[in-house]
């Protein structure tokens, strides 16, 4: 584990899809063990996790697009999902893990030294919540962001049209930017692996990215502890 000159430990910050999380597959099994491994986690060192919204952001978004809601609204909704995501999550988590989601990214960050681990969902709209752990990531100066999804990493091209597609096990942070920018449409329910907003708050900062399969915990730990794991590294 890296230490800052104070001797604190460096802070880790890690995205979870809520593809992740609600898949209809054991989910509750899922989220007990995930729980399990961030509070353990958590007590060594400054975590926050931000939490998406998944295919029941999707679908709410879908319907307040088909009633004519504004893109604001329609965000709004995405982010209380969310929070939902993130309170059932905290939920399971207790104490020190506060149980409201901090609703912006100053409260997240006042509060991880106190309460690590912290879990919070989306904070602005027009954002998404791979964006929220990218500048908490750079706000918290942590050592890396792990980006929990629900496939096994980058591929040079998407695998489902191309099953040749090869996976990269490392990407620059300009190329990633590059292909995020071209990838990412900038509407809410976007669903691109990572969004614009983080990729270039994380390009700025230098910080690292892993790119990781979020149900196989095992290899999610080895991720965050900057271990060798299975994935794409940006940086
Ligand atoms: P997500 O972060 O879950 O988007 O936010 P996503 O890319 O679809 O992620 P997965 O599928 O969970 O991995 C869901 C929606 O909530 C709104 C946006 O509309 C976004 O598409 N949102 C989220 C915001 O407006 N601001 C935020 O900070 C977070």
């Amino acid at each position: 584990m890296t230490t800052s000159p104070t001797s604190v430990p460096t802070p880790l910050a890690l995205s979870i899809g809520g593809s992740v999380l609600t898949q209809g597959n054991d989910d509750a099994g899922y989220i007990g063990k995930l729980a399990d491994l961030l509070h353990r986690l958590g007590a060594t060192r400054p975590l926050v996790v931000t939490t998406g919204g998944g295919r029941t952001a999707r679908e709410y978004i879908r319907i307040g697009h088909d009633l004519g809601l504004t893109e604001i609204e329609l965000d709004e909704i995405g982010i209380d999902i969310t929070r939902l995501h993130a309170r059932i999550l905290a939920a399971r988590l207790g104490p020190p893990t506060p149980a409201r989601p901090p609703a912006t990214i100053a409260e997240a960050v006042s509060e991880v030294h106190r309460c690590s681990p912290v879990v919070l969902g989306g904070t602005e709209p027009g954002h998404t919540t791979d964006g929220v752990a990218a500048l908490l990531a750079v706000r918290l100066r942590a050592e890396r962001l792990v980006n929990a999804t629900r496939v096994d990493g980058l591929y040079e091209r998407d695998p489902a049209v191309d099953p040749t597609a090869r996976r990269l096990d490392r990407i620059g942070f300009e190329a990633f930017q590059k292909l995020v920018h071209e990838k990412s449409p900038d509407r809410p329910g976007q669903e691109f692996v990572f969004d614009r907003l983080g990729a270039d708050a994380l390009t700025r900062a230098r910080i690292p990215m892993a790119i990781v399969n979020g149900r196989d915990l095992p290899n999610l730990e080895a991720a965050l502890l900057g271990r060798e794991f299975r994935g794409t590294i940006v940086g």
